[in-house]
């Protein structure tokens, strides 16, 4: 089991927005896949509330009111049979929040938006993360996602900047589309919508699935099919993770 938690004390930054589209990825890939909330707003459990009943199943764990009589780890035990954990989190992770769930990720993927107040929090996030995380650093993969890019100007300099200060690769960066805001309300994620629509994010996933699947083997499943989309799978869907180039030097 290998458990992604995508995790930024700032606000806003595409938390859920990642957590709901990994699941998608992974559960439309026949992985086992769990989505744990552990935001008391619940925005990903509210997003599997809309999930058609013919996609892939992902599994869910109330983790804000777990199970009560049992210990919390027993309670937020997805399942022998999960294959891959991915934990949403809250804003305003601070002190032991932060470092207890630390402790529960493989990899960990902070979203940053690229812009002044934006950096300003992630950099205070980061020396906490950082500071909990000294002697586990070595075992646990940190990866930064651009997030919400509409041009790389430089502002979005300073986000490589960043990224090579705490030595953290950056892994990926998402344009801004109204596909997100779509998906998120249809409860799909825009690897489910229409192949026409989201081909320039498919592309800009790639390198995070990439990355992400130097610990989650491939499967050799074939994707199910998109919205709309009656073609079979090929070899170019570059949600496939066939074609895996550009992340392989981000293994860390
Ligand atoms: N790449 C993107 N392009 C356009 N809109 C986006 C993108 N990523 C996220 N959004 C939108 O930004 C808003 C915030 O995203 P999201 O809810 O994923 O952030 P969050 O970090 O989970 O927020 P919170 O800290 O409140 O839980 C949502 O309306 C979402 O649809
Ligand atoms: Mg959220």
């Amino acid at each position: 089991m290998h458990t992604i938690m995508v995790l930024n004390a700032k606000g806003g930054c595409g938390k859920t927005t990642i957590s709901t589209t990994l699941a998608c990825y992974f559960s439309g890939r026949d992985y086992n896949t769990a989505l744990l909330d552990y935001d008391p707003q619940q925005s990903s459990r509210r997003w599997l509330e809309l999930r058609p009943a013919d996609r892939p199943k992902i599994t869910t764990i109330d983790a804000v009111r777990p199970r009560s009589g049992v210990t919390r780890t027993f309670a937020l035990h997805t399942g022998n049979q999960t294959e891959v954990v991915i934990i949403d989190t809250p804003s305003g992770v601070t002190g032991n929040q932060l470092s207890d769930l630390f402790n529960r990720a493989d990899t960990i993927l902070i979203p940053v938006m690229p812009s002044i107040i934006d950096y300003q929090a992630v950099e205070l996030f980061l020396k906490e993360l950082m500071r909990y995380g000294k002697h586990k650093t070595m075992t646990k993969r940190i990866g930064i996602v651009a997030n919400r890019v509409r041009i790389r100007t430089k502002s979005y300099m300073a986000m490589e900047q960043l990224a090579q200060f705490f030595q953290i690769p950056l892994i990926a960066t998402l344009r801004d589309t109204q596909n997100y805001s779509i998906a998120m309300e249809s409860g799909l994620g825009i690897c489910e919508m229409q192949r026409s629509l989201t081909s320039k994010d498919d592309k800009q996933w790639q390198p995070l699935l990439d990355w992400l699947h130097l610990k989650v083997p491939h499967k050799q499943t074939p994707p199910v099919s998109r919205e709309n989309d009656n073609s079979e799978s090929t070899s170019q869907d570059s949600w496939s993770g066939i074609a895996r180039q550009s992340a392989l030097q981000f293994n860390r």
